[in-house]
């Protein structure tokens, strides 16, 4: 079977390292109370990147895909295939994928964007693969991007504290393999848009005028459940999909969300805590980015290694979530 096998990865943090402190310090200044001890405690998170006014989500995207290009020892003229999972694209359109094209410099393949917010990075593996399959792409750059911080609301402490920048990128090859052999070995994709209304930024461009509601907003206790229970169902159904028994999972790489939300989902699943992926104390919620940039932090840091099975997981506004098998 035409597997998509990941050669190299890559990752994007822009400037230095924002400290809980730093930015309850910051936020005290404008009168909204915060602690790094909250923070830690309900959320595990301890610093986060933000991007300078000037930086951009394409910028991001381009720098993690050239990291994973030169991890694959790849030519860019090889890439047949872009896709970007963001939600805070630099423009209305061209898409993010069609900017990080042109920066990379490989026009002709195809390339476009995926929103499926902090599940898009799975969704765009699980398109890449399927893509493959059909035999529509050779070697493809899936990349998770983010500039969260734009569309945050500093004045609400409820989210502002959560979320941080960054990009990270996958290149991925179409291989024929059996069973065994490396590649993407399922995906499963889920949504109910039913829950549109507990993690959303409602504001549009409209005849020229922002309407709505431009910042994030998100009833956390909602998503809070809802997270814990879809990614324990999803990387159960995502594992026998490939006939593959959970125990075998080397890693589990859940949306890096809240330490909570990853604890009780390894939990659920019976794999120990040494098994689960965790940046989110570094990053914050980087969004589509969070996978991508776990996935590269731990397969630099020497964890994940070739042969190991990684299960990946995304969950967040659509509702929407889903989890990629892949033996690397
Ligand atoms: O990326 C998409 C997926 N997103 C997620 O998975 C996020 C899921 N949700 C969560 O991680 C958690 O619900 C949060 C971290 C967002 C919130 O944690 P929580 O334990 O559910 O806290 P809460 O919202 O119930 O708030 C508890 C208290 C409230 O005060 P009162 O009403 O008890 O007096 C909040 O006002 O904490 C207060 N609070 C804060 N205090 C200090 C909320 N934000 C802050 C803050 N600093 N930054």
């Amino acid at each position: 079977m035409l597997r998509a096998k990941i050669l190299g990865t890559g990752s994007a943090l822009p400037g230095e390292p924002i400290s809980n402190q730093t930015l309850v310090e910051q936020l005290a200044a404008r009168g909204i109370e915060s602690s790094d001890a909250w923070i830690v405690e309900r959320t595990g998170i301890r610093q986060r990147y933000i991007a300078a006014p000037e930086l951009t989500t394409s910028a991001l995207a381009t720098e993690a895909a050239r990291m994973a290009l030169a991890d694959a020892g790849l030519p860019v003229e090889s890439v047949d295939l872009i896709i970007v999972a963001t939600s805070t694209p630099d423009m209305i359109f061209p898409s993010t994928a069609c900017l990080v094209q042109k920066a990379l410099g490989c026009p002709g393949g195809a390339a476009f964007d995926v929103q499926a917010v902090c599940s898009g990075f799975v969704y765009a593996m699980a398109n890449a693969q399927a893509m493959m399959a059909a035999g529509m792409a050779k070697t493809a750059i899936v990349i998770g991007a983010e500039t969260f911080s734009r569309i945050l609301d500093w004045n609400d402490r409820g989210t502002c504290v959560l979320f941080g920048d960054g990009a990270g990128a996958v290149v991925l090859q179409a291989h024929e393999t059996d069973d065994a052999g490396a590649g993407l070995l399922a995906a499963r994709l889920h949504a109910d848009g039913r829950h549109d209304g507990i993690l959303c930024t409602p504001g549009q461009v409209h005849n020229g005028t922002i309407t709505g509601h431009p910042f994030l907003m998100m009833e956390g206790q909602a998503v809070f459940k809802m997270a814990v229970t879809v990614l324990d169902q999803v990387a159960r159904e995502t594992a026998d999909a490939a006939n593959i028994p959970l125990e075998s999972i080397d890693w589990l790489i859940p949306h890096q969300a809240n330490v909570r939300i990853l604890a009780a989902t390894g939990r659920k699943l019976g794999l120990p805590p040494e098994k689960v992926v965790v940046t989110v104390d570094h990053h914050a919620n980087t969004s589509a980015a969070s996978v991508p940039l776990a996935l590269d932090t731990a397969r630099r840091d020497g964890r994940i290694k070739p042969g190991h099975l990684v299960m990946m997981q995304g969950v967040g506004g659509g509702f929407t979530w889903g989890a990629v098998l892949a033996r690397m």
